[in-house]
């Protein structure tokens, strides 16, 4: 059924409709309903419709809600989009009065209102869903507060610190972005009913009174922004695209610790896969798969900006695929958050000792401590560290001989400091690598989450 059948001497042409018509908007419906409910609920308040039409279609729309619930609402071939199902719906179970459903409306301002709600629930089950997997990572994180690895920049070993602090890292990641999500979320939390096609309508419309039904916490300020606008559905895209980014970085680590060269990870054999062709293999594909569906979820981000930049106002067609791009990055990040946090639950980690090395920083500060500006000292621990490497020694095989070469403010009880657990044990700077901030920050994450 069409909307708008009037004007027209014919009806819609097939090339058209397979390429015009929208399923996308299909997961819409109950949300369309609701929002339905609640535009009916206030036509009835400003007496629009009478208490009788009021009951009859309210009385119709949860019907449909009750089949929509149910998976057992019907859609037709020729119902142009969601809208025009429900409305299709409603004039088959209340007969004529139906079609005063749409009175005061527009799909433009509809549609907009449907993304709305179904972000904003979207939202509620992303936010959880990171949330649980920061907890995830801080129970790991609790596992291994002892343990030892070396932290890296530009992929060498850096400075030692606990494998909790490393997992911490990406929890709190997590916790922002979920933070994100409910900073949009009050974005997304307003009612673009009542702006009509683009500017409002003569009929008297309470656009509050929708809103408060519908338990949003604003109305649109400007018709023409709250019909033409999608801002708010990018953002989300862009939250769902900085979370898969972070997913996938994370992903990147886990693959690489997986590796036979790092050694530091086991998976659950259940949740890893074999080769088609080679027996001994078990390899990560979920952490594979997170990576590379992330570029996917930054693929959707640039469509729903690009979809924007050179629309005119108010609504145009090309809207309708905002819902694809946005849909699909919410379902990636859906699905990746399922399997990763599965990943981290099943994931053993035994990370072999840092190099020596790691503790080079310590012996610079040692000399810092007595005194010695920073750059003198590292000059010092960097002519130890190249005659060691000349002669094809680490640093653990330093002898106070080599010390006291380098300079002679050092003594030999510094050769204790060539130990990254001591580096770690030594380690003083709050949210810095030290058993004592990861158990602090584990503390203060649960909060956060709570
Ligand atoms: N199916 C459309 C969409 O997804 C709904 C709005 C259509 N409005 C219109 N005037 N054709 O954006």
């Amino acid at each position: 059924m069409t909307l708008w059948g009037g004007r027209f001497s014919d009806g819609p042409d097939d090339v058209l409709w397979a390429y015009t018509a929208s399923h996308t908007d299909r997961r819409l419906l109950e949300v369309d309903v609701e929002g339905s409910i609640a535009h009916v609920g206030m036509l009835g308040r400003v007496g629009i419709l009478s208490d009788e039409e009021t009951a009859m279609l309210g009385d119709g729309l949860r019907a449909i809600l009750t089949e929509a619930e149910a998976g057992a609402f019907e859609f037709s071939e020729s119902d142009e989009d969601v809208h025009s199902a429900v409305e299709r719906r409603l004039i088959e179970l209340v007969g004529d009065s139906g079609r005063k459903l749409h009175t005061g409306r527009s799909r433009n301002d509809q549609i907009a209102l449907d993304l709305r709600l179904y972000l904003l629930r979207a939202a509620e089950e992303r936010m959880e869903q990171l949330a649980g997997f920061a907890l995830t990572l801080a129970d790991l994180a609790e596992g291994h507060v002892e343990t030892v690895v070396p932290s890296y920049t530009h992929l060498q070993q850096a400075q030692a610190v606990p494998l909790g602090h490393h997992l911490l890292a990406f929890a709190w990641m997590a916790v922002r972005d979920r933070d994100r999500f409910a900073d949009l979320s009050k974005r997304l939390d307003v009612s673009p009913l009542g702006a009509g096609a683009s500017g409002g309508s003569s009929l008297l419309l309470d656009p509050a009174d929708v809103a408060k039904s519908l338990g949003m916490a604003g109305v649109f300020e400007n018709s023409m922004d709250a019909v033409a606008s999608r801002d708010v559905v990018a953002e989300y895209a862009w939250v769902c695209a900085q979370s898969m980014v972070s997913a996938s970085r994370l992903a990147e680590e886990l693959i690489l610790w997986a590796s036979q060269e790092f050694g530091w990870v086991t998976f659950a054999d259940g949740l890893t896969t074999g080769s088609s062709a080679l027996p001994h293999k078990k390899n990560p594909d979920i952490a594979e798969l997170a990576r590379g569906k992330a570029a996917g979820t930054i693929g959707d981000l640039t469509a729903l900006l690009a979809l924007q930049k050179g629309l005119p106002l108010t609504y145009n067609r090309d809207l309708q695929e905002d819902k694809e791009h946005v849909f699909r990055a919410d379902d990636t990040l859906a699905g990746t958050l399922v399997a990763i946090t599965a990943l981290h639950e099943s994931a053993e980690f035994h990370p072999p000792a840092p190099s020596p090395w790691v503790t080079a920083l310590d012996l610079a500060e040692v000399l810092v401590e007595r005194g010695l500006p920073f750059r003198r000292a590292h000059e010092a621990v960097g002519k130890l560290v190249a005659s060691l490497v000349a002669e094809g020694r680490s640093l653990d095989q330093a002898t106070f001989i080599d010390l006291a070469a380098a300079h002679e403010e050092f003594i030999e009880s510094d050769l204790a400091r060539i130990d990254p657990v001591d580096s770690i044990n030594r380690r003083a700077t709050p949210g810095g690598g030290s058993t004592e901030s990861v158990h602090h920050q584990i503390e203060r994450l649960r909060t956060a989450i709570s």
